[in-house]
């Protein structure tokens, strides 16, 4: 368990600077997720904890200690994959223990850590195969394996899962959240599945273009999001975005909206901070999973003209206005179905949308 600080942190390759200070903090035993699109800097700063990265500018300090040019074997830092590597001529148990024999571990004691990660793992009657011989679960869970025998300050996980089909990702995903409560230890973990972000973060952190958006916990980044980059990363199918303009306030100080996409003239809506000044021209948010079918208490009837009707059984979802920059998708929990080219009436509360400016800022 371990404290760690990023401060000021900056990356070039070459000319190209990929993180631009970036600050961070983390408490002892949180699991921290970092999100955000391709080539926006995950890798990276996941490599540069680790000490595989050099740091161009700034400091990386664990428990209060500066390590930013430390070895990486020395950081008290283990990293996990998305592809395994392991070495193909080694059993696992040999795989599981390489680490600790670099480290001079004796054998008899290397022998009895492996046992005990191989009893958590579950992968007692693997170790004396090859991982030619083991399924891609398997493999990952002895690249987890080698990473639990170091016994790390900090674990980092980079997209450990993305390998494995659906239905392992599940089952690996609790395997990973239970290993931490097990552990307790601090983790660092890259993925590009929202629910692997959701279900196991006690802070998300949504990286855009080398920055920080912002850091919270699921959930708070889920109904509060600070800009229109997160409100439209978290979520799906992605939050809908409206283009309406700003007509006037009531006397609670909401902004009424005309949203010519929707036909609503006079829709009431709750800004953030209700003192502030608000521009002519807003984005309204509104999440797929906030219309219904069916009038509730506080809502607003919308009319959706439905041009694509995905039944997946649970859910549906309908989509409008497809050939538009701005096209509605629209989740419904109910077992009635919408024909092509048919209008659908959709219920929405207004105190569940969101209002941005164009430029960002939630508003
Ligand atoms: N060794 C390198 N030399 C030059 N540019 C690099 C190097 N490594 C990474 N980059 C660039 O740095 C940026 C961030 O890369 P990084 O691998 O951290 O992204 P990522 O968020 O992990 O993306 P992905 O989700 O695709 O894995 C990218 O634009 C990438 O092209
Ligand atoms: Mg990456």
């Amino acid at each position: 368990m371990a404290q760690l600080k990023l401060q000021n942190i900056r990356k070039s390759f070459g000319t190209t600077e990929v993180i631009r200070n970036v600050n961070l903090a983390f408490d002892s035993g949180e699991f921290i997720v970092f999100v955000g699109p391709s080539g926006c800097g995950k890798s990276t700063l996941l490599r540069m904890i680790a000490g595989l990265e050099q740091v161009t500018e700034g400091a990386i300090l664990i428990d209060d200690e500066d390590v930013t040019r430390a070895d990486p074997s020395r950081r008290g830092i283990a990293m996990v994959f998305q592809s395994y590597a392991l070495y193909p001529h080694m059993t696992v148990e040999e795989n599981m223990g390489f680490g600790l024999e670099m480290a001079g571990v004796a054998k008899p004691e290397r022998r009895k850590l492996v046992r005990q990660a191989a009893e958590v793992l579950k992968l007692e009657p693997y170790l004396a195969r090859k991982p030619k011989a083991l399924s891609g679960g398997q493999r990952q869970r002895v690249a987890i394996g080698r990473a639990i025998v170091r016994n790390p300050k900090i674990f980092l996980f980079d997209e450990p899962l993305s390998n494995l089909d659906a239905e392992l990702r599940v089952r690996m995903r609790l395997e990973i959240a239970k290993l931490h409560t097990d552990l307790g230890a601090t983790m660092v973990y890259v993925t590009h599945d929202q629910v692997e972000a959701m279900t196991l973060a006690t802070r998300i952190v949504v990286l855009n273009g080398g920055i920080v958006e912002q850091v919270g916990a699921p959930i708070e980044l889920y109904e509060n999001p600070d800009n229109l980059f997160v409100a439209g990363f978290i979520g799906s199918p992605r939050m809908n975005f409206l283009s309406a303009r700003v007509i006037g306030r009531d006397g609670d100080g909401r902004a009424l909206l005309t949203v010519p996409q929707l036909g609503l003239e006079g829709l009431a809506i709750n800004p953030r901070d209700r003192d502030r000044e608000l521009p002519k021209d807003v984005l309204l948010g509104i999440r797929p999973e906030h219309f219904r079918a069916d009038a509730f208490e506080g809502s607003t009837a919308v009319s959706l003209r439905c041009e694509v009707f995905e039944r997946l059984g649970n859910v549906s979802y309908l989509y409008s206005d497809i050939d538009r920059a701005e096209g509605i998708v629209a989740e419904l929990r109910s077992q009635q179905s919408v024909r092509i080219g048919e209008r659908a009436s959709l219920w929405l509360k207004p105190a569940d949308c969101f209002l941005f400016d164009p430029t960002g800022p939630r508003l």
